[in-house]
């Protein structure tokens, strides 16, 4: 893309500040701020105007989770099921590790995060230790795909390399590196980070599968046959990953997706609650849920949507190809951005500034026809970390590994 293409791209959007410093760059530097225009999709900016406006939802009705006591005389076999597929070679895994872990606060990529007391355990570590309880169980390698951003791709691959992917073999583990969006003031006028760099983050965990599309992974793993992709949370160290169980269950239900949920442990639980929305599956967030539907009830008197999602979710492919030209919806984040004022001087704000500008991967399961909400056992498998200390933390992850009898 040339200067004058540039301009014209940055015109249709109100962008064209981000070319102010263009005559001072050096050629390298003015060939890359021009091949990052050409990449960044500014149309996401347009979600701004529905900031502050409230969310319109369709009519929400309750969607049965099979629950534990359903699973259990059926274990043996959907476990059945499950590694039948598996040794198939029909299920892949998917980490969502792009994210920058900000409230973490650690410099470095969250799977990277040494949760170990007495010695190391990375939360990769943990990850890949968890579906190699599978790999035991079914005698099959299962192929695992990593997605990074730009932000933390090359430092991500080589700690891997660094500690031999934990006992992964190394050519059933794919990297694919996830879309970047603009950041931008509340008013939607795009940060400069640097006289030559546009602000920019990853696009959110919803952009998964379009990004394993577009750089050919989706493709890779079709032709060696995988049919179901279980992606998480890099985040949760207790994850269970291609769990056998879980992935026959949501054959023998027939459904495209299957969501692991728990029962919420409070009815104002910051998880999403999955239900139906206009008859189609679909997730409340946390900051939707109206008392209403806090307090409604089912036919036994059970909270009507009492289950939260913990993004672990086993998607059909063929239905992922299916909704892949869908849009999904753009969720503005108000976080820190760095940028440079108008004296042209770098500032690391303390306070939020701006949006960030993402997509989230519950958001794919309203796209799609049918959903098995799948009960798991939450102090077995639900163990987030998203802050050093307190809920969701560093510190309660810890306590419920070592209940788990994992040596930290
Ligand atoms: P979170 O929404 O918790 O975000 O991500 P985060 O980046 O880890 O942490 P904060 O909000 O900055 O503190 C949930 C999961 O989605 C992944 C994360 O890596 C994590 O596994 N994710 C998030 C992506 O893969 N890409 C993104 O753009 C955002």
């Amino acid at each position: 893309m040339n200067y004058q293409e540039a301009y014209q791209k940055l015109e249709k959007y109100g962008q064209t500040h981000l070319l102010k410093y263009y005559e001072e760059l050096t050629t390298a530097s003015q060939e890359k701020l021009l091949s990052q225009i050409e990449e960044t999709d500014f149309s996401v900016l347009s979600a701004i105007k529905n900031s502050g406006a409230p969310c319109t939802r369709g009519k929400i009705t309750p969607l049965k989770a099979l629950e534990i006591k359903d699973i259990e005389p059926r274990k043996a076999e959907f476990t059945a099921l499950g590694i039948e597929a598996i040794r198939a070679g029909k299920v892949g895994a998917v980490i969502l590790a792009g994210g920058m872990g900000t409230r973490l606060g650690s410099d470095k990529p969250k799977g990277l995060y040494n949760i170990g007391l007495n010695k190391p355990v990375y939360i990769f570590q943990r990850l890949i230790e968890n579906l190699l309880d599978v790999v035991e169980q079914t005698g099959t390698i299962v192929p695992l795909y990593i997605m990074t951003s730009d932000k933390n791709n090359d430092e991500t691959i080589a700690f891997m390399k660094e500690h031999n992917y934990f006992g992964y073999d190394k050519n059933n583990v794919t990297f694919f590196k996830q879309e970047m969006a603009p950041a931008s003031d509340y008013n939607g006028k795009v940060f400069l980070e640097e006289k030559g760099l546009i602000a920019s983050s990853p696009n959110g965990n919803g952009g998964w599968y379009a990004s394993m599309d577009k750089n050919g992974v989706a493709k890779a793993a079709k032709a060696r046959g995988v049919e179901w992709l279980n992606i998480f949370n890099v985040d949760n160290p207790l994850q269970r990953i291609a769990d056998p169980c879980f992935v026959g269950a949501t054959i023998d239900a027939a459904c495209v997706v299957g969501a692991k949920v728990v029962h919420k442990n409070t009815r104002d639980e910051k998880v999403g609650a999955i239900c139906l929305e206009d008859g189609r599956p679909s997730i409340v967030e946390y900051y939707d849920m109206t008392d209403e539907l806090m307090d409604a009830k089912d036919e036994n008197g059970n909270p009507a949507y009492g289950f939260g999602v913990i993004m672990n979710y086993l998607f059909k492919v063929k239905s992922l190809d299916e909704i892949l030209e869908k849009k999904l919806e753009i969720h503005l984040v108000e976080k820190k951005i760095p940028y440079l004022n108008d004296e042209s001087k770098p500032v690391n704000p303390t306070e939020p500034n701006g949006y960030k500008y993402e997509m989230l991967a519950l958001d794919m399961i309203h796209q799609l026809d049918s959903c098995l909400p799948y009960e798991v056992v939450r102090e077995y498998e639900f163990a987030p970390i998203k802050n050093l200390t307190g809920v969701d933390s560093v510190e309660s992850a810890r306590e419920l590994c070592l209940k788990n009898g994992i040596e930290l």
